[in-house]
């Protein structure tokens, strides 16, 4: 059977056979294009094949600094040769004086929660505000993703991640996201009350600040306004999932900036070591470290000396190369590039973002999401090109979220390209 991936590279060559073997050996094989990688850099992922790759995806928000970049590779390696793993009932420098840098870029007042993934730092956080509150109860949001472990999947509402492996309790509960396009009146702020004071009083809400894998999705100023209130009303916290949307990728340090709130947990991983070495961890206020008791909280990687020199290079990068300044100025030059297409395209229903976390989203005649077919199409066209994208899930909806070091030249090259596919397919009645 023809898949997409023999579409893209043919029948033979070195990214296919990768894929076969993908197939035979790995119990989840790739089903995304390019199947094999073997290196990259800056906005440029090569594949197996030798070809080079725009990449639209920063391998879902992680290489904000770059694929490879030379100072983080040169910083891992070193710290290799001296220690990349320690005890982790020792300390060392690296652990206290990234928590203390990740405290100041927040403002102050933060004390971390070491850990490796993402999914880790979050029920991390559900721990803490369980624990803090003497409350069990979560309240997050429909089709939000914060991970693929138990207590994340439940937190987080993806209903396909439920049925099986998680079972609805009264303890969690969602509020609707705030998708203007599907809004119908509804009042999402109205909404996430209503869905608080429907059960047990929730130890806290979890949100991330753009909603990233169900399209790029967010509210307006005054609807985070309304989730800190309601809060507050509650006696909730606030988790805040920045593990996608932190360092810089939006245009600002993080997310939540854009809307003027105050977490009291806020969740960060991929972009923090630029992928060089997983890390991730849980920045809690200070008041809440007292709920950090007992042995619920260790993580044999958590920060290992290795993770803590990659954070350190990727954050200089971030700063040095000034790159949340560059993410704003590129996103806005996206927006603006990007934003005559929904009236020039009957499939184009929208384009949003911040910074470069940017998504054009696809509906049929009916205003509902395509099916995959069309969005295949569209990355395997954009492919072929040499451009790397991928689409959403919830809604059908082309994510833009290149590296933050993406040249002038290629944003502009990359937002043609996805205009002039548009095109054609739209010519060819191939959005359907
Ligand atoms: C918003 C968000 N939270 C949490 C996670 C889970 O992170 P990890 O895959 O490192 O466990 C992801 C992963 O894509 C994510 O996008």
């Amino acid at each position: 059977m023809s898949t997409v991936l023999d579409n893209i590279h043919g029948t033979t060559g070195s990214a296919k056979s990768l894929a076969d073997r993908d197939r035979e050996f790995v119990a989840r094989p790739t089903t995304r294009i390019p199947v094999a990688v073997t290196g990259g850099d800056g906005a440029y992922l090569v594949d197996a094949d030798g070809r080079r790759l725009l990449d639209l995806t920063s391998g879902w928000n992680v290489a904000n600094t770059g694929w490879n970049h030379p100072r983080v590779v040169e910083a891992v390696v070193r710290q290799a040769r001296q220690m990349s793993f320690s005890p982790p009932w020792c300390t060392h420098d690296g652990r206290s004086s990234v928590a203390e840098r990740l405290s100041d870029l927040l403002g102050g007042g933060y004390k971390a929660l070491c850990g490796a993934t993402g999914s880790e730092a979050v029920e991390a956080a559900l721990k803490v505000a369980r624990r803090a509150t003497g409350r069990q109860a979560i309240v997050g949001f429909t089709e939000a993703y914060h991970g693929g472990t138990l207590g994340s999947m439940q937190a987080g509402g993806v209903p396909q991640l439920h049925a099986v492996d998680v079972p609805s309790t009264e303890f969690h509960r969602y509020a609707p996201i705030p998708d203007a396009l599907r809004s119908n009146g509804v009042d999402y702020a109205a909404a996430l009350r209503e869905v608080l004071a429907s059960g047990p009083a929730p130890a806290a809400i979890l949100l991330e600040p753009i909603f990233t894998n169900p399209g790029v999705i967010h509210g307006d100023a005054q609807f985070y306004a309304a989730v800190q209130q309601a809060a507050r009303d509650v006696g909730a916290l606030i988790i805040m999932d920045e593990v996608g949307t932190g360092f810089g990728r939006t245009g600002h340090a993080f997310g939540f900036q854009h809307w003027g709130m105050d977490p009291d947990i806020v969740v960060v991983a991929k972009a923090l070591t630029s992928g060089a070495v997983p890390m991730a961890g849980a920045l809690m206020k200070e008041d809440l470290s007292s709920a950090v008791a007992g042995p619920g909280f260790s993580s044999t990687f958590g920060w290992v000396p290795l993770a803590c020199a990659a954070a350190h290079a990727s954050l200089d990068v971030i700063s040095d190369e000034d790159l949340v300044a560059r993410a704003a100025t590129l996103g806005q030059r996206g927006l603006d590039r990007l934003s005559s297409l929904v009236a020039a395209y009957p499939s184009v229903a929208a384009i949003r973002g911040k910074g470069l976390e940017m998504g054009i989203e696809f509906t049929d005649e009916s205003g509902k999401p395509f099916s995959r077919p069309p969005m295949e199409n569209l990355t395997s066209r954009l492919l072929r090109r040499g451009i790397f994208a991928e689409p959403s899930s919830y809604t059908s909806t082309l994510l833009l979220m290149p590296p933050l070091v993406i040249s002038d030249e290629d944003w502009a090259r990359a937002l043609d390209a996805i205009e002039e596919e548009i095109a054609d397919m739209t010519r060819k009645g191939e959005f359907q």
